[in-house]
Formats: structure tokens, sequence, C-alpha cells
């Protein structure tokens, strides 16, 4: 069979043949572990680019594993799952040596995991922890549940009710508050927003914290694909139900900078921000550029910072690891259960940030520069 006739069809079935009749052809995987770094594919799947961190994340991990002489297939797939699983198809019928995936929906890969596998292809989960499939070989990503933590302590911390050193604020309730999770489909959400509100509940339980709208669920709160319109959607539709009787809202969890602007521009609409009716504290995460800014300005609260910079760098490793028949290293081994196993992980710190943290945390670590922050956008 030709291999352009192949690469045409692609597909998961096909990459099972393919891996069952070649033996050790393209993408076989069947490495001894010291070929040239040359001759060396790594594709990188990577969800969206509407969001400056998937741009970020794919631009550090080509360039890391491009400097170590490697070639790298980064595809990007706008959110849509079918072009997702159609680019993983390709890059393991394309003979892909390892694979660093971040699932746009965590349950949505399994049949390419599968031909993964069967073609010997080592499967990195970047970020996102991929489902239901034994075929996830690694895990690099944050302490997701301390992203959770650290957003609802930065929204007491913004309400006064504690103060930054985790001693109680001087602010008293009742404040009223709403709460905004991301996307259902992706792992992720069950962490960050069980660390928010093991954080929030005992404030909610004693009445310092109102949610006015009584929507707190996961699935009340959830945001479809972490879209910043669908949340300004949203926040739209909680102020003319929950708020028409002349109440204000004081703070709103937001569990990513994106969701965070949706939220703002629903509530600077709704006359937020002018004159006595401030803007609630507003939280976020992935310290955005665009989000960078409105902090610098007084006008979100905080974000928290994920350096991708960082992750990219462990994803390297693993996956250099992998290919030097090596298993890359681990720092946990017990809290990621994909449903059908528990992956290693590799899990990276994270910090808040407030506007008092700009200059340390991401201009003097070179993260973005005062100029980007002043602007609000991204120089390249
Ligand atoms: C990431 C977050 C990001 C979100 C939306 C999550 O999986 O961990 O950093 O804010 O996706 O892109």
């Amino acid at each position: 069979m030709g291999r352009k006739f192949l690469v045409a069809l692609g597909g998961a079935a096909l990459a099972l043949s393919l891996a069952a009749c070649s033996g050790g052809g393209a993408g076989s995987g069947e490495k001894s572990g010291d070929e040239k770094p040359s001759d060396l594919t790594i594709g990188v799947s990577m969800p969206t680019q509407t969001s400056e961190r998937w741009i970020a994340d794919g631009n550090a991990v080509k360039s890391k594993l491009e400097a170590k002489g490697y070639k790298v297939d980064l595809q990007y797939a706008g959110d849509d799952i079918p072009t997702q699983s159609q680019q993983v198809d390709q890059m393991i019928t394309q003979g892909a040596d390892v694979l660093i995936l971040a699932a746009i929906d965590g349950t949505a890969l399994s049949s390419q995991l599968q031909a993964a596998a069967a073609a010997k292809i080592p499967v990195i989960s970047y970020d996102r922890l991929i489902r239901g499939s034994k075929d996830v070989d690694f895990y690099v990503s944050f302490d997701n549940y301390k992203v959770g933590v650290a957003q609802g302590t930065a929204l007491l911390v913004g309400l006064g009710l504690l103060n930054k050193d985790g001693s109680k604020g001087t602010a008293k309730g009742p404040l009223n508050v709403e709460l905004f999770a991301g996307s259902l489909d992706d792992n992720n959400t069950q962490f960050f927003f069980g660390g928010a509100m093991d954080t929030l509940k005992p404030f909610i339980d004693d009445g310092t914290l109102v949610v006015k709208s009584k929507q707190t669920t996961p699935e009340q709160v959830a945001t479809l694909r972490w879209q910043q319109e669908t949340a300004q959607k949203r926040m739209e539709n909680l102020l003319t139900s929950a708020y028409n009787d002349g109440s204000k809202v004081d703070g709103v969890l937001s569990p990513y900078d994106g969701i965070s602007r949706g939220i703002i521009t629903a509530l600077q609409n709704a006359g937020y921000g002018k004159g006595a009716k401030k803007l609630p504290v507003v939280t976020g995460q992935d310290a955005e550029i665009a989000s960078i800014k409105l902090i610098n300005d007084g006008v979100q609260s905080s974000t928290v910072f994920k350096d991708t910079r960082l992750l990219a760098e462990q994803a390297v490793n693993a996956a250099e690891a992998f290919l030097q028949k090596k298993q890359p290293q681990a720092n946990d081994t017990k809290t990621y259960n994909n449903g059908v196993k528990v992956v290693p992980a590799y899990l990276l710190p994270i910090a808040t940030v407030y506007k008092d943290d700009i200059k340390a945390t991401l201009i003097d670590s070179g993260y973005w520069t005062a100029e980007e922050v002043a602007a609000g956008q991204a120089k390249k």
C-alpha cells in the first residue's frame, strides 16, 4: 500500500492496520532509543488559537523541541472535536514518534489513543487529562486543585474577607457572589471548581456569601468550550433575573481570563464600573495579556499564573524520556485517575497575581514586558 494512499484515507482504524501489517513502519514507535533527533517527529495537538495561553503553549513546546533537533508537527483544532481527532489520526499515519495532546474534550480521543498504542507511540496528555483510555502514558500539568483553591481565595481576598496572608479581613457579609466554571468536558473543570467551592463553601454556609441566582452546581455554572461570549450571555441573564431588584453583585468566581472578560463586559454594559456602582471582584486564570492590563488598570481583580514555559519544558522532558526508552519522572502518581487508570503526572506550581504582583511575577520573569502590559497586547 502506498503511503500517500494511507495518508489520504487517514483514520484510526487505518493506523491500526498500518501498525499491524508494516511491523515497524512509519509511526511504529519501534525505535532503538538511539536515533538522531532529526529522524524523530513529535506530533503536538493544541485545542484552539482563540486563547493566548494555547498559542504560548504550542510555540513553547515547538521551539523547545526544535532546539533539541526534533521535527515537530504542531496543529491547532479550532475547538472542534472532529478536527482534532482527524489531526491526531493524521499525525499517527504520518509517523509521529511521540504525541503531545491537549484535548478539547477529554473523552473524545480514545480511538486515536488506541491507534497510537497499537503503533507503540507514547502519548503525553498535555495540561488536560485524557479520560477513559488506558493508553495515556504520562500527564504534564499544574496542580489543578490548587488553582481552584487559589481562585476561591482570591475572591475572598478581593472582597476583603481574607487578607493575602490568610488572616481574617475586615469586610463583613452578606456579600453577593455569582459562580462560573469552565467546560464540563475538560477534566480540569472539576478540579478548579471543586477547589474553589471547598474554599468558598464555609462562607456560603454561614451566610457571609450569598449566591442570589442560587446557581451553584457545576452543570448550572459551566461554560461550554470556555467561551467568552457564552459567559457574557450568562452574566447578562444573571443580572436581569437575579439583580433586577436594585441589589448589586459584589464578586464573581471566574475560572479563566477569557470568561472573566466576558463577565466584565456584561457588568460594564449594565452600568457597573461607573460612579458609585463599583465593578465586582472578578477572578481569572492564565495571565492572558488582555486581562493583565485589566488587572493593572484595576478592572479585573486577579488571575492565576501558570507558566506555560515550564509546562512545555516538562512535556519535552517526558517526550525525550520516552524516545530514549525511559520513563519520565513523575511527581504525582495518585491524583489523576482518568476513569481507567491513574496516570503518572508531573505537576507544576501556580501563583496568584493581583495588581501588586504583576511586576515581580510576570515582568521580571520575562513572561510579559512592561510595554505589553500597558498595551494589553502581546508583541509578536
Ligand atoms: C486550562 C486552563 C485554561 C482553560 C481554558 C484548561 O484546561 O488548564 O489553563 O484556562 O483550559 O483554555
